[in-house]
């Protein structure tokens, strides 16, 4: 790969007021570029893919593979690839259940993280935040009519190596709807509004500044941010989406779970008493599924645990209060994780 420096002060900074990001795995939507692709690389914008050609396979693992998970575009390519990338959405959408269910669901998975990508950029865009509701609420259907096939598309969609703040909401979500089809105590439009809610509930870190997630030492002001994101979920999706205010307080207080246990540590920790009040089995699932996604995975600045570890956490968590459930929940991850 050539990486041409772009070397006077003055035209780096013409530039850097022309330039957009985009993911990476966004450049499989470019038809052919107007203009170069630039990595942001030592203070410097470099370009990596010359104008007029088509990404290759290669050049976009390359990237991936250097750990760039953002590229910078033109506003003209970037209109034409968040256009391909809608139109791509829509009809993997619309034909999901039509030809090579592994194929397609693949397919929708990670579009429909790209596009959380694009929704994370532009939290207060209607349009795309109806594209992500609708799809999702199609997916829900077609991932319980492929039980099968869930930890296929769950292993795939985690090969994609997605930055956490995309992948995670797919990731535990998919295990959760796994999870409650197995137990059989909901209805299948209860399992869609909390697939729905638990994809959903962590859209308000979309108001969060992006070099915040990378790092292991947060100060205090920054914690508050964090912990805030939840009630940032909620405000920027009352009104916006078709779900009922019992779902949209599941987002809003997806993290009591951490809190519970912050509290079990620390005795001047104050609990919200509010949150005992309202939740339930449901809530107590959804969290879960995210902390032990969450718990199972790298960050840039730790190891993830194994299963058998975060499961000794989240009996912690859970095993009091729901002893039956939290029994199925092992043998369920058995299971899924058997292969
Ligand atoms: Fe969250």
């Amino acid at each position: 790969m050539s990486l041409n420096m772009i070397s006077s002060y003055n035209d780096h900074h013409r530039l850097a007021l022309k330039l957009k990001p985009i993911l990476v795995g966004e450049l499989y939507l470019v038809r052919k570029l107007r203009h170069p692709v630039y990595i942001f690389k030592d203070g410097l914008f470099m370009n990596v893919i010359p104008e007029g050609s088509v990404p290759t396979k290669d050049q976009i693992n390359a990237l991936i593979k250097n750990l760039h998970r953002e590229v910078y575009v033109y506003r003209e390519d970037l209109e034409q690839i968040k256009k391909n990338l809608e139109t791509a959405l829509i009809k993997v959408t619309r034909s999901l259940s039509v030809g090579d269910a592994l194929e397609n669901g693949n397919k929708d998975l990670k579009l429909l993280s790209l596009s959380l990508g694009s929704l994370y950029q532009n939290p207060h865009n209607d349009e795309l935040l109806m594209l992500q509701f609708q799809t999702t609420q199609n997916l829900t259907k077609f991932l319980m009519d492929n039980k099968k096939h869930q930890p296929y598309f769950f292993h795939g969609l985690a090969k994609e190596n997605f930055h956490f703040t995309i992948g995670q909401p797919m990731l535990s979500s998919i295990l959760l709807l796994s999870f409650l089809q197995s137990i059989h105590l909901f209805h299948d439009k209860e399992v869609e509004n909390l697939f729905l809610a638990s994809y959903l509930k962590d859209i308000g870190i979309s108001l969060i500044p992006d070099m915040k997630y990378d790092i292991k030492t947060l100060t205090i002001k920054d914690k508050d941010l964090f912990s805030n994101h939840a009630d940032f979920s909620f405000d920027l999706l009352e009104g916006r989406i078709p779900l009922s205010k019992n779902y949209l307080n599941i987002i809003k207080h997806h993290h009591f779970l951490n809190d519970r246990m912050k509290g079990i540590g620390d005795k001047d920790f104050k609990g919200n008493s509010d949150n005992e009040m309202i939740m339930g089995l449901e809530s107590t699932l959804v969290a879960v599924f995210d902390i032990l996604v969450a718990m199972t995975n790298d960050r840039p600045y730790r190891r993830g645990l194994s299963l058998y570890q975060s499961l000794e956490v989240i009996k912690k968590m859970m095993a009091d209060e729901y002893p039956q459930e939290f029994k199925a929940l092992v043998v369920f991850l058995k299971q899924f994780f058997k292969n």
